[in-house]
């Protein structure tokens, strides 16, 4: 009777903290990022790691690096706004890849950020200087609002090309657009 009854309690206390984890989950606020969205914190494997990076890397950066990385090819093929891109892809053309890894990094860190990771930071030119041929001399020219749009459409392109879904390119373009003012122009 004793040996039952502690039983009956051991599998009432069970059962209540089942009840309160999941109560304490229903009542928990917690917002999800576009970051969140895109893959999130989870620890993946790095197929491709850039040189001396960790072989495990976040599956929202993997995901973002993936879209950025086809982006930059889709822009290279897109003759409406590739000239400002001409010492980037010289390079590539002569198989010097520093540039490409250095611009893909920081568009990834860039990315990153705006979609809301905490883990990485953007260390880059400011968002005018790297736009502004003057400062940087790696940008042909300043930016057009047609070019900005036309950069839109390569990011949406890119991103279909790796599977992203049509509502998280919406996401993310929404994300771009607030920086044209600091891009265009400059
Ligand atoms: C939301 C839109 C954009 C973002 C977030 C963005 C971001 C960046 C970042 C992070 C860099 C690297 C800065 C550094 O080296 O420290 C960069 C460089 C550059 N951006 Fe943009 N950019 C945008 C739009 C554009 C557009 C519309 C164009 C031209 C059509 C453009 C052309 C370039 C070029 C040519 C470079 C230099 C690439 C190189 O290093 O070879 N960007 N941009």
């Amino acid at each position: 009777m004793k040996t039952a009854l502690c039983c009956l309690l051991a599998v009432g206390l069970f059962a209540l903290s089942i009840t309160s984890c999941s109560k304490s989950k229903n009542n928990s606020t917690t917002t999800m990022t576009l970051y969140d969205s895109l893959g999130g914190t989870t620890l993946v494997e790095d197929a491709n790691p850039p040189d001396n990076g960790p072989s495990m890397i976040q599956q929202g950066r993997l995901n973002i690096r993936k879209v950025i990385d086809s982006t930059i090819f889709v822009i290279a093929a897109d003759d409406s706004i590739n000239r400002y891109f001409h010492t980037l892809l010289s390079e590539v053309g002569a198989g010097n890849l520093s540039g490409f890894d250095s611009l893909s990094r920081n568009l990834t860190d860039f990315v990153s950020v705006a979609a809301g990771a905490t883990s990485y930071l953007y260390t880059g030119l400011t968002m005018p200087d790297a736009h502004n041929p003057n400062v940087n001399p790696r940008i042909a020219a300043a930016v057009t609002s047609g070019a900005f749009s036309e950069f839109l459409n390569d990011v949406a392109a890119g991103a279909t090309q790796v599977g992203v879904s049509t509502m998280l390119i919406d996401q993310v373009a929404a994300k771009l657009e607030t920086v044209e003012p600091a891009v265009v122009g400059q």
